[in-house]
């Protein structure tokens, strides 16, 4: 039987037929596995179902050499060298489609918090502060307008689509950038800079990549409409925090909904985490638990397809089936 080893309990049903099928193990403990404790559990390995919390690089690859197929319970793969296992004709497997309406809501859930100030006037009145003598005033916890104000949507795949359809029911004008352009009902595609220079709110769906790394550097914020919104579901790495902090500190940027940071998790001391005009949320996305339970099965689904010789029905590098 082949040997699989699992990073996490994972929920779903399609573990448990996964479990008959191979010599599973599981990692249940509730810190993530360490590189070095990963290394050693998949040593004589054939299999390997991994989170995003789990560094899948060349110098584990190379300690690996009876691995044969890598599952990775994301639709993100950043943290994964895919062409260190495409090199040697591994498959990876990935999870897109189910996650897709899930992450589409969790971003509009932090446009919407970032514009209308939900999460200040939360704390606010948890904390005891709204009294007889402040109970409401025309300018009182006064936010942005949503409906009527322009989308820039970066990145229109499948979750910059989803977003584009809830923006256009919120009566949002929708723009979207792409590499490659996409014909989309209701976006009018622009250009990455005319994008920033007009919307109202701008929302990020790309994949963390070399080529996007960065993206939302220094000049580019800087160049961002004054007083719009950056929501960012997509990944940390993506966006300039300490030039993010500087624009929403000075007044450039009104506010920000970010659920993904480039070190997670976030060190205390960011300093988006001091600004009361940003919405954080711990990599949240895709969690509900419906979603989580698909992404589960899916990722399962793929590890099967490999133990019976099929190629994995979501597989980020195809190529190596040739
Ligand atoms: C993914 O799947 O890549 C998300 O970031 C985790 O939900």
């Amino acid at each position: 039987m082949k040997k699989v080893f699992v990073t996490h309990e994972l929920p779903g049903s399609e573990i448990h037929q996964l479990a008959r099928r191979c010599d599973m193990h599981v990692w249940n403990q509730t810190e993530p596995v360490s590189a070095s404790v990963l290394a050693e559990q998949l040593s004589g390995c054939q299999g390997l179902l991994c989170l995003i919390t789990d560094q899948i690089n060349r110098p584990l690859l190379d300690s690996l050499p009876e691995l044969e197929f890598v599952s990775s319970m994301s639709v993100g793969v950043d943290h994964i060298d895919v062409a260190a296992l495409t090199e040697r004709g591994i498959p990876l497997g990935h999870t897109p489609g189910v996650l897709v309406d899930t992450t589409a809501d969790a971003a509009f859930a932090l446009l919407l918090s970032a514009a209308r100030r939900i999460v200040e006037a939360d704390q606010y009145v948890k904390q005891g502060n709204w009294r007889r003598e402040n109970v409401w005033s025309p300018d009182f916890f006064t936010g942005k307008d949503v409906s009527g104000a322009t989308l820039g949507i970066i990145g229109l795949g499948a979750i910059g689509q989803a977003v584009a359809k809830r923006a256009t029911g919120f009566g949002m004008r929708v723009l979207g950038f792409n590499r490659s352009p996409r014909e989309i009902a209701g976006v009018e595609n622009v250009s990455l800079q005319q994008l920033l220079l007009r919307s109202d709110f701008v929302s990020l769906h790309v994949a963390l990549t070399p080529e996007t790394a960065n993206l939302m550097n220094a000049d580019r914020i800087a160049s961002m409409k004054p007083g719009a919104v950056l929501v960012n579901t997509g990944r940390g790495g993506i966006v300039d925090e300490h030039a993010l902090a500087a624009a929403l500190r000075n007044g450039q940027l009104y506010a920000a909904g970010i659920d993904v940071f480039e070190k997670e998790p976030v060190e205390v001391d960011n300093p988006l985490l001091s600004l009361s005009n940003v919405v954080v949320a711990p990599h949240i996305g895709s969690a509900t638990v419906l979603t989580r339970a698909k992404m589960a099965d899916m990722a399962a689904q793929n590890i099967m397809a490999a133990l019976s010789g099929q190629p994995m029905a979501h597989c980020v590098n195809p190529e190596v089936y040739n």
